[in-house]
């Protein structure tokens, strides 16, 4: 993989990139961002990615510099230039460069910027050691459907999961538990898939939305409401799910153990998950 990144329009090495002091992604956080996961070189559900996006930098007053067929292949192009086959793109936009001030500049000039990483591949589903999950209470802005680079509350949250021995951070407020610090929270209760709806607490994601289109597949019903902590312990599986993870089972929620092993409904839905993932992308 050679280390490119494209930048306001340009490709070119990492090292040569530079981002000006007074970006107010930098000052501010005034920006949106994305992660598309790649597999076999072709990045997956990559439509839904700068559709969500769009409406991501329209719901912050911002426009994406240019029209979101040309973005794409412009990422297409960043793609092949870096020989990035199992890997992910970051993208972020931020309103650019302005003299610090709160109000938006009158003429702002977005910085546009998205690069490759390399990811190792994922295990088998139901191969991987389960998650531990810890609640922590959401002390995030009601806007979480707004994929922002402000992400302070979901870092903390993480980071007191990993020092509490957890792996993950679920967020609580009023007894319900919306999401995680960056991944999407599901339950199965009987032959029901359980999330949060998302909205102002909820990020829509990606590998969300493909897992409800997937669900009848595997017999399950979906039921969008947001889950009590007190009853997610008598849930059959719990699991979570992100762009960059997959489907995760969790074999710990707060200190109640889950059966030692992922869950068959959970293990059938990360099936359907893979088969969709090699039908779009020829993945192996
Ligand atoms: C707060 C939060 N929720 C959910 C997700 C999962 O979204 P996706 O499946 O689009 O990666 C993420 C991913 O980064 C996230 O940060």
């Amino acid at each position: 993989m050679t280390d490119l990144i494209w930048l306001n329009g340009e490709i070119i090495p990492m090292a040569d990139a530079r981002i000006g002091v007074e970006d107010r992604g930098f000052q501010f956080a005034d920006g949106v961002y994305e992660v598309i996961r790649l597999y076999n070189a072709r990045p997956f559900t990559l439509n839904e990615h700068l559709a969500r996006l769009h409406q991501s930098a329209q719901a912050i007053g911002l426009s994406i510099p240019l029209p979101i067929d040309q973005l794409s292949r412009e990422i297409h192009k960043l793609i092949d230039q870096s020989n990035a086959k199992e890997a992910m793109v970051y993208l972020q936009l931020t309103r650019g460069i302005a003299p610090r001030n709160h109000q938006f500049p009158d003429h702002p000039r977005p910085t546009l910027l998205f690069y490759t990483r390399p990811l190792p591949p994922l295990p088998a589903p139901g191969q991987s050691t389960g998650v531990k999950l810890c609640c922590v209470p959401d002390e995030r802005w009601k806007c979480c459907w707004i994929k922002s680079i402000a992400l302070l509350p979901n870092i903390l949250a993480k980071n007191h999961a990993i020092a509490h021995g957890f792996d993950e951070a679920a967020f609580v407020e009023g007894g319900l538990v919306s999401e995680c610090s960056s991944s999407n929270l599901f339950a199965i209760f009987g032959n029901t898939l359980l999330t949060h709806p998302a909205g102002p607490r909820v990020l829509p994601g990606i590998t969300r939305a493909a897992l409800l289109d997937l669900a009848p597949q595997a017999g399950l019903q979906i039921d969008e409401r947001p889950l009590r902590e007190s009853e997610i312990p008598h849930a059959d599986e719990l699991f979570i799910t992100s762009t960059t993870r997959e489907i995760s089972w969790v074999s710990h929620f707060n200190q109640h153990p889950f059966p030692p092993h992922c869950g068959q409904k959970t293990l059938k839905l990360h099936q359907l998950l893979r088969e969709q993932i090699i039908a779009m992308t020829g993945a192996r």
